[in-house]
């Protein structure tokens, strides 16, 4: 009996395969314009104990390269032949560390056969336990150690063998504040003890800021601070072309040009790109503008996904108003205009504005002036509101809190850093529905049909059930681990 669909043939061997690494975590074939960073985590290391940058935060967008800067930070710790124990900060990673993590570095040192370097900056003896890498006597330990005793334990006996720990925290949230701040009390005792060990953590802006900011701990607010932004118009020709050539395949000046142009310098969409123009071309050895025309239509519904959905639908109401008041003409907008269409005073909506620069939302290109951030924002905002049109729906823009409240409560939970309890919803402050539906009722008389900046999709009177549900987070094949 015939299927009733089609299985595709298997890719011949002659068939190259896509240099490219569209998802989130990978370390691209080419990771453009990050070297300075690297050169000076590698120096922090080789510094000694007390060096600036042995405690790094990394910050920036969603997707602009925060995981692989991580993953490469924990490449350079190799080469020094240190340990690394990597954790995302979701909840109980603090016991993920001390009961798995660490006691399985331990184990590694155990079996290392490798001679491993001496840490420059002589030993330090905390807890008196140098000497044993017998992890099994220690893991069978009566008593269960805390994160303190445990990473202290660690660092002496790695600091015994020469050695030092790099200890890396992806997608850090306030909303583990306890836990991270128990790392990092053991962290402090650590440096002042002159321990062996190298910190790198990485989360959203609004967060790092919120830690900086709040003084969540004086050992954070110390720490080095990357702030990732999108790269070079060159990072980002070298990032498609370098992989392309590589691979075995050409791609022309014109058609980079546009491949770059699409790409906003963006990296993620660099990735998405440089694979999606591959796909396109098929088995042709050119790229041709054509395929990166065809890539950059595709790409598009993918940032939506991955990128616009988790970054937008999670902010407080009166934002998402702020966003939809910029309207989707892509450009510039002026403060004022964007006050007025959200029928608040300028000073008021600058409360909403600081709060989205703050989550990297947007950016002021100049006083007076709000731009989007992340490419594409603009072409996603029009795609909801003809969504929203198509459908009768009050769309993502337009549903009230109690309506996104109730979505959330029928949704699993999310897996994925979500912006939700950051610092700027409570000082966005709590707005009620009344509040949310004059204000949405303002916004649509702004927006009448045919307004030069319209931004407001026609909504029904009546609240549609089908109101915006968050869209579920990337699947976790999105993030690998190594
Ligand atoms: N310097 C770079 N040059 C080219 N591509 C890059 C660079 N940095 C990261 N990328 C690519 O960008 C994508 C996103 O990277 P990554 O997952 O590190 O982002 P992120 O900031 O951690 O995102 P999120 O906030 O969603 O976790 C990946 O596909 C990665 O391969
Ligand atoms: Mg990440």
């Amino acid at each position: 009996m015939s299927l009733p669909f089609e299985i595709p043939p298997v890719p011949d061997e002659s068939a190259k395969k896509s240099p490219f690494t569209p998802t989130f975590g990978a370390i691209p074939p080419l990771l453009a314009d990050r070297q300075s960073l690297i050169n000076d985590f590698a120096y922090a290391l080789d510094s000694g104990p007390g060096a600036r940058g042995r405690a790094t935060l990394v910050t920036g967008t969603r997707g602009v390269g925060k995981s692989v800067m991580l993953r490469v930070f924990r490449d350079v710790a190799d080469s020094r032949q240190w340990l690394t124990v990597s954790a995302r900060a979701t909840a109980g990673f603090v016991d993920r560390l001390t009961t798995a993590r660490l006691p399985e570095a331990l184990t590694q040192l155990d079996t290392a056969n490798t001679t491993r370097t001496r840490v420059k900056g002589g030993s330090f003896s905390a807890l008196g336990f140098g000497g044993s890498v017998d992890t099994e006597t220690e893991n069978t330990a009566p008593v269960k150690p805390d994160f303190h005793h445990q990473l202290m334990r660690t660092l002496e006996i790695l600091d015994e063998h020469g050695t030092g720990l790099l200890l890396t925290l992806d997608e850090v949230h306030r909303s583990h504040l306890e836990e991270l701040q128990e790392v990092t009390d053991a962290l402090s005792t650590a440096v002042a003890d002159g321990a062996p060990f190298a910190f790198a953590a990485a989360g959203l802006p609004e967060t790092i800021n919120g830690l900086v900011n709040d003084d969540v701990s004086t050992f954070l607010r110390r720490a080095e601070r990357v702030n990732l932004g999108n790269l070079s118009p060159e990072g980002a020709a070298a990032g498609l072309r370098a992989p392309i050539e590589a691979a075995g395949k050409h791609i022309g000046d014109e058609a980079l040009s546009a491949a770059v142009e699409s790409s906003s310098n963006y990296p993620y969409l660099v990735q998405l790109i440089g694979d999606n123009s591959w796909r396109a071309a098929g088995s042709a050895e050119e790229i041709t503008l054509d395929h990166v025309r065809e890539a950059a239509a595709s790409a598009t519904e993918t940032m939506f996904r991955q990128i616009h959905e988790p970054t937008l639908a999670n902010l407080p109401e009166r934002e998402r108003e702020y966003v939809a008041a910029m309207g989707t003409s892509g450009g510039p907008v002026k403060t004022a205009t964007v006050a007025d269409q959200m029928g608040v005073p300028t000073s008021h909506a600058g409360v909403f504005r600081d709060s989205l620069i703050n989550r990297g939302v947007i950016v002021s290109p100049r006083r007076g002036e709000v731009e989007f951030n992340i490419p594409y924002t603009a072409d996603f905002l029009e795609a909801e509101q003809t969504k929203a049109l198509e459908t009768s729906t009050r769309g993502l823009w337009y549903s009230t809190q109690s309506e996104r409240a109730s979505a959330i409560a029928e949704t699993p939970t999310q897996d994925r850093e979500s912006t939700r309890g950051g610092q700027s919803s409570a000082a966005a402050g709590s707005v009620d529905d009344a509040q949310a539906v004059e204000a949405i009722t303002h916004a649509r008389k702004n927006h009448a049909p045919g307004s030069a900046n319209s931004a407001a999709p026609a909504t029904p009177e009546t609240p549609s059930s089908s109101a915006y549900r968050p869209p579920q987070q990337r699947s976790t094949d999105q993030g690998i681990e190594r």
